[in-house]
């Protein structure tokens, strides 16, 4: 097939794991399985413009983000396109434009490299569908999270599915280290249209990149035992998703949040990432659940934002709670409404 120029666009969601993958081997292999909820409205779009080019020595491509040349995101997406070539053998034939553009509000603390790259892989799966159109639908997908995989480790689980697990575990039969998989079995309608509010408690650059964070496992003390861990917490939130029993899907949640960070907190060289008002919104939490019986939970990422994540029908109980009590400990007082979606959509 010759394809000589054209244009896709994509956009991909971010995503919020549940169990943490926090610790990999090479070639971004986790160390332990993680599951997470994809995200509705906190997306990342993006253009590929293709055009082929008359030589083929190097990688050629420009970026744009919100309309405007991006020049210091260049080498992460350099790394990329070198990482993936012995992937999609094409990619030195073409020019590349890439125009990409968030939903949310950028430096806003949210990671959009799980998104970001989620977004370009599904385009390159894209252009390679053009170039070899008999692939299956099953195969195209496994491949996008594959091959977003080697983008960033979490964004294979920003492609398809609400519920997506990365990584081997024993009894979900068809899971695997090199991509996302949706979650297999009976989800409890508790769980339908589960509800994420974002509480933006701090924008600034991350003090240590999760790059360093998941390096930093490698001499870790606790990590066997962390990696063990994830696994038990998978395998209660398989169970959990079928009964729909909040009480214990709380448990799981917070557990692994607080043990992600905790993990941070014993590392060598140690570090945090919390900030007082990410543990003022967790007590807040944990007094209003306490008080009103109504089943939210926060989770952490690796960031001071607190996700706050509870069902449909409480809704208006909860964004109440959120406006009155919590809004103070957000910068700026801005939070972000979300809500479980479905994946990647091609525009
Ligand atoms: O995908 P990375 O390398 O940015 O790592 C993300 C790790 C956490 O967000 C902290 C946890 C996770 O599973 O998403």
């Amino acid at each position: 097939q010759n394809v000589e120029q054209g244009n896709f666009q994509w956009s991909a969601p971010s995503n919020i794991a549940l169990v943490k993958y926090w610790g990999k081997k090479d070639n971004q292999i986790p160390a332990n399985p993680s599951v997470s909820f994809t995200l509705n409205n906190c997306k990342t779009i993006t253009k590929l413009a293709f055009a082929k080019k008359e030589k083929q020595d190097i990688f050629s491509f420009d970026l744009f983000f919100e309309g405007k040349p991006k020049e210091d995101f260049k080498p992460k997406i350099q790394k990329f396109l070198e990482r993936i070539e012995i992937y999609l053998p094409f990619l030195k034939d073409y020019h590349f434009t890439i125009d990409t553009e968030n939903t949310f509000p950028h430096s806003s603390g949210i990671a959009s490299s799980a998104s970001g790259m989620a977004a370009l892989a599904m385009n390159l799966m894209s252009l390679e569908k053009e170039l070899n159109p008999e692939m299956t639908e099953e195969y195209f997908y496994q491949k996008a999270s594959f091959l977003a995989r080697l983008g960033s480790g979490s964004a294979c689980r920003s492609v398809k599915g609400e519920v997506v697990v990365w990584g081997n575990q024993a009894n979900i039969n068809d899971s695997s280290d090199l991509y996302g998989v949706e979650f297999p079995y009976t989800i409890h309608e508790n769980f339908k249209n589960y509800q994420d509010t974002i509480l933006l408690v701090d924008k600034g650059e991350k003090q240590v990149s999760s790059t360093v964070g998941h390096d930093l496992m490698h001499d870790h003390p606790f990590a066997e035992r962390r990696f063990a861990q994830a696994h038990e917490n998978l395998d209660k939130l398989i169970s959990i998703f079928e009964s729909g029993n909040l009480e214990e899907f709380i448990k799981v949640v917070e557990s692994e949040a607080l043990t992600l960070h905790a993990m941070m907190m014993t590392s060598m060289p140690y570090f945090i990432l919390m900030k007082p008002n990410t543990l003022q919104i967790i007590n807040a939490i944990w007094k209003f659940r306490n008080d009103t019986k109504v089943p939210i939970c926060f989770t952490l990422d690796a960031g001071a934002n607190v996700h706050i994540l509870y069902p449909e029908n409480v809704s208006e109980t909860v964004l109440q709670f959120i406006q009155q009590e919590l809004v103070d400990f957000c910068q700026n007082g801005q939070y972000l409404c979300d809500s479980l979606g479905i994946g990647a959509m091609q525009l």
